[in-house]
């Protein structure tokens, strides 16, 4: 396991379990196995809507809360400082803790940027407070960063984006780094591209032949590649699955290593083509969605 250490000296583990799309049901079953086979770190989100799943999973695993890192997200329409600092209670009821690793703002609202700088200023206190153990943002674009910065006084200790070999964010992650906050990738090995109903045009970089290939010559699954990909050059990922095979799969990275011709050779895939939606254009839908009391 490879833990990385975020700009205000907490760690992190590289690999998380990611819970999107995880049906409620699955959930918890999930969790609890990944942390029965190594896993300490779970990545939710309010709007997943399985944090209470989440939380089953911690205690039926029988892991203590403070051995593992948990993090969620805070939605858009929880966005405000008084808004998010309650969305921080209703996370942390679900979830049946006190405290959280990691809380970030899901995604920026361009056309609201001063309620996206409100819910900041909200985490910003939850750190103060030692409510949250770090803070940070999701979906936030060079600009979207830079804005922030100017508003904010604590600089972000993540930033979670789409990144996977067909999507790398070159210059997102060159803006994370620039700044010291750690690039978090989400769909890691894909799932993006083959998610069913997200599109049929799709190609998966899980069926790429040059991830083929690289997995080949290691005697790994394709997914082990890509993630290697990722821890290799410094990202966290979060990978998520809910099938037990394909969740300790996706744990077993760090018995191999990829050369610098091989990581080459991945970057070189990106298309510059995002699989999920558009940072700077929120569809309206999304502004509905209602957070539940805890
Ligand atoms: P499942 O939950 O049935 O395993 P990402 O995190 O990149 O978005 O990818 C998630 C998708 O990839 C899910 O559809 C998940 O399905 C699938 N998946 C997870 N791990 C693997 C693996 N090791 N090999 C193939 N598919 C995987």
């Amino acid at each position: 396991m490879t833990d990385l250490t975020l700009n205000n000296g907490v760690t992190l583990p590289a690999i998380g379990l990611g819970v999107f799309q995880s049906a409620p049901e699955e959930t918890a079953a999930a969790v609890a196995e990944a942390l029965r086979v190594g896993y300490r770190h779970i990545d939710t989100a309010a709007a997943y809507r399985n944090e209470r799943e989440v939380g089953e999973g911690l205690r039926r695993s029988g892991v203590n809360r403070a051995d593992v890192f948990l993090a969620t997200k805070v939605w858009v329409s929880d966005y405000g400082f008084d808004e998010t600092l309650h969305a921080f209670e209703k996370s942390t009821g679900k979830l049946g803790v006190d405290t959280l690793d990691l809380l970030i703002l899901h995604q920026p609202v361009p056309t609201r940027f001063d309620k996206t700088i409100a819910a900041y200023k909200a985490l910003e206190r939850l750190l103060a407070d030692g409510r949250v153990r770090a803070i940070g943002v999701s979906n936030f674009m060079p600009h979207h960063l830079e804005r922030l910065l100017q508003e904010s006084d604590v600089v972000p200790a993540v930033n979670q984006v789409e990144l996977h070999p067909y999507f790398t964010q070159r210059n997102v992650q060159e803006a994370d780094a620039a700044h010291g906050i750690l690039t978090q990738a989400w769909s890691p090995i894909g799932g993006i591209t083959f998610y069913p109903g997200w599109g049929d045009e799709r190609t998966s970089v899980l069926q790429d032949p040059t991830i083929v290939d690289i997995a080949r010559a290691h005697s790994k699954s394709r997914a082990q590649v890509l993630l290697r990909w990722g821890i290799q050059q410094g990202r966290s990922v979060i990978p998520k699955s809910t099938n037990p095979t394909r969740i300790a799969e996706n744990f077993d990275v760090f018995d191999f290593e990829l050369t610098a011709d091989e990581l080459g050779r991945i970057d070189a895939l990106d298309t510059g083509v995002r699989g999920g939606p558009d940072p700077d254009q929120p569809r309206d839908a999304f502004f509905d969605v209602v957070i539940d009391e805890a």
